[in-house]
Parts: structure tokens; sequence; C-alpha cells
């Protein structure tokens, strides 16, 4: 994603003859994209990629979506989802549109052992929010820790191991290649030095491991909204070496460099991966706006052709009360967006925000599934309200 990487052994030149210690020849496998313009990576297998032993189409996965849905602003309650399933399983879908999807998980269990998860439909982008172990894939293992953002391309092979459980895991599906915004860098592709983070900040895989035994093995396969269960009669991970510009990597939101101003800055400044279709921001702990009249926290806001989906790592964010850690906010384009009654004044004495959250910002409208309306906040539109007596509102946070 980032720049080329090599792991394990490879020939000297692509397309040669490469074999093992008996004098067997590797299977090569061109893993590319975008047709051949767009990055790719080779690999060598020690078994053919192509032999399968059996495949069960498992159902459809398709999210379905609610329609017509009211136009109001959304608090959807993540905390009072119920640990399910593995990181595939457990996977609820509360949102997409035609570029991408938004989805939950409170993960309760591992894979079987046996078992494996190749997304071919989609870029993903895990957001570990609590999690802490190691994204196992053909490209190699890369340890995963709490606040990481781990970006798999699609077609790739892993899973996702950790310590214990339940996790909290967002996944964003992006049907277009996923990458660093192209002006945090230069015509070479390296970083420049106003970006928000550099190379050193990507993990790339670490440590290959090369499985040799023959025995069953099974992928779960998304493609064209539906669950295929290959049966390989080998361990997928049979890869001896590859390069490339294609395999996962993780970055850290705590590794994330705010940029800061003497006064508010936009949301731009927080972009830590772009898409097509979508963008994704990650806001976190910083100094805040210096001017000696500065307004801390953000103005009003009518984004007229995005939505705007806020995930909170935790409870503190300086222009919005009510909300909680794993809350997700929504703001639809159509009406404006803002700090709540009180939240500016409130923000004057501060220097500093300790908030740390995740946003997807879209350019077509979401649609909510009835999984998000199920643990949504029906009162969160009040929120702009001035309590009086009599209307309910003891909170100017609710
Ligand atoms: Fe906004």
């Amino acid at each position: 994603m980032i720049r080329y990487h090599r792991l394990g052994d490879l020939p000297k030149k692509k397309h040669i003859q490469f074999r093992d210690e008996a004098g067997k020849l590797y299977a090569e496998q061109l893993f590319s994209t975008h047709g051949f313009d767009g990055p790719m990576s080779t690999m060598y297998h020690i078994n053919l990629p192509t032999e399968v032993k059996a495949w069960e189409d498992m159902g459809s996965v398709k999210p379905v979506y609610l329609d017509d849905e009211p136009l109001r602003h959304r608090h959807l309650k993540t905390a009072e989802m119920k640990p399910e399933g593995n990181f595939v399983t457990g996977r609820k879908v509360l949102m997409g549109n035609q570029d991408c999807t938004w989805a939950q998980a409170l993960v309760a269990e591992p894979m079987p052992e046996n078992q494996f998860f190749k997304n071919t439909e989609a870029d993903e982008i895990l957001f570990v929010h609590d999690g802490t172990g190691t994204l196992e894939s053909m490209y190699g293992d890369v340890a995963v820790r709490p606040g990481d953002y781990v970006v798999v391309p699609r077609g790739t092979i892993y899973r996702l191991s950790l310590e214990s459980y339940p996790v909290r895991l967002v996944v964003m599906e992006s049907f277009g290649p996923v990458s660093t915004p192209k002006r945090y860098r230069n015509a070479y592709g390296q970083m420049l030095e106003h970006a928000p983070y550099s190379e050193r900040d990507f993990r790339a895989p670490h440590e290959l491991k090369t499985y040799r035994e023959r025995a069953d093995y099974e992928v779960i396969v998304r493609s064209r909204g539906r669950h295929t269960k290959y049966t390989y009669p080998f361990h997928p991970f049979d890869i001896v070496g590859w390069d490339g510009f294609v395999y996962p990597v993780a970055f850290s939101i705590h590794d994330f460099q705010p940029i800061t101003g003497a006064i508010h800055m936009p949301p731009p400044i927080h972009q830590t991966f772009a898409a097509h279709g979508f963008v994704v921001c990650s806001f976190c702990p910083r100094v805040l706006d210096f001017h000696p009249e500065a307004i801390k926290i953000p103005y009003n806001h009518s984004n007229v052709d995005s939505d705007e989906v806020l995930y909170y790592c935790n409870d503190k964010f300086g222009s919005r009360k009510g909300i909680q850690e794993g809350s997700i906010t929504l703001h639809p384009l159509g009406i404006p967006h803002g700090p709540q009654p009180g939240a500016v004044e409130a923000s004057m004495p501060h220097t500093h925000t300790n908030e740390l959250a995740v946003m997807m910002d879209t350019f077509r409208p979401l649609k909510l599934t009835a999984a998000a309306v199920g643990i949504e906040d029906p009162n969160y539109w009040k929120s702009w309200q001035t309590p009086t007596e009599g209307n309910g509102l003891d909170d100017p946070g609710r």
C-alpha cells in the first residue's frame, strides 16, 4: 500500500524457474489490481493456488438497507450490542452505500482453527478499538494493538486472532482502493513533511510463516454478496516468498500527529485514509486553537454533499455531550450540525482536548439497516434544544 516490501525467499527475476530443494517448481502467482495498472504483488506457493477440494454456498450476506428513512441526526449506541460470532460472523452492517459499508462487531470468539477469510469485493479498514492480537495473512503476520487501523487489500486470505474476547471492532468496507491522501505524498509516493504521519508509522507484515502440510483448510470467500466456503487440501499460507506493493498494513490512531492552528482547523486536517466516495479521519488528543479569541470547538456546519459518521473511542468529545464510549453519530447532509447549547462557552478555558474518534465522511447518502435503528437513541435530534421547564431536557447534552 505504501511502498515496496518483501518477505521470504524469491528468485532473482520474476517469471523464471524457482524450485525447492527437491527440485519441485514453486507456483508463481501475480496478485494484481486495476487490471495490470495498479499496485501488485508476486508470490510463490508450494501448492497450486488453483487446487480446490470442495466448495459450498453459505448464502447471502448482502446488507438489507431500510428505504425511505426520515431525515434526522442519529445516535447509535454500540454499547448495547451483545458479544456475538467471530470477526466475520459477528459483523453487523449498520449503514452503507454504493461506495462503502460500516459494520460493527463485538467479537465473541476466534475463527475455527482451520478457517480463514477472504473478502474479494472490498478493501477492508478494520479499526480495532480494544483488542490485542495478530492479523495472520498469506503475506505474513501483523501485530495488532488497541487503536489500530488495519487495512486489508481485497483478495487477501487472512484471520484476526485476538488474545481475549470480547473485542470491539469497526469494519469499513471500501469498494474502491484505500490509500493515503495524495496531498500527503510527493510525485514519488513518499510522504511529505506536512503529512500527519510518515512511512515509519505503517506496519507491514513482519514475519512470513510458511505452512507445508497437506490437510483440509477452509476459506470463507466473500463475493457477489454471498459467502462461499472453499476447502483446500493444504494450508492457504503456503507462500515461501513474496514481494510488491499489495499487502496489509497496520497504523495506530495513536501515531496520528494532529495538525493544530491559531483558529479552528477544518476536518480535512484529520484525514487518515482516502477511498472512492469517502474519507476516514482521526480525531486525536491535541492542543486546542490558541488565538486569544479562538472558539475552540467546531462551528455549525452544513456539509451539503456529505454524510458524516463519527465513532467515539472515548466519551470526551468537546462539541458533543450525551455520547458514550462506543457511540456513533450520523449527521446527514441536508441539515446543519454543530455544538450543543452551552458547549462553545464551556470550551473556552480549555487548552487541550483528549478526544479520540474515527470519522467516515461519505459523498453519497448512507442507508441504515434495522440493526442500526435497533440501537438508536431516538431523542438525539432534540440535543440541540435549550433545556426549558417542561420539555424534559434537564441535560443539554441529551
Ligand atoms: Fe461536520
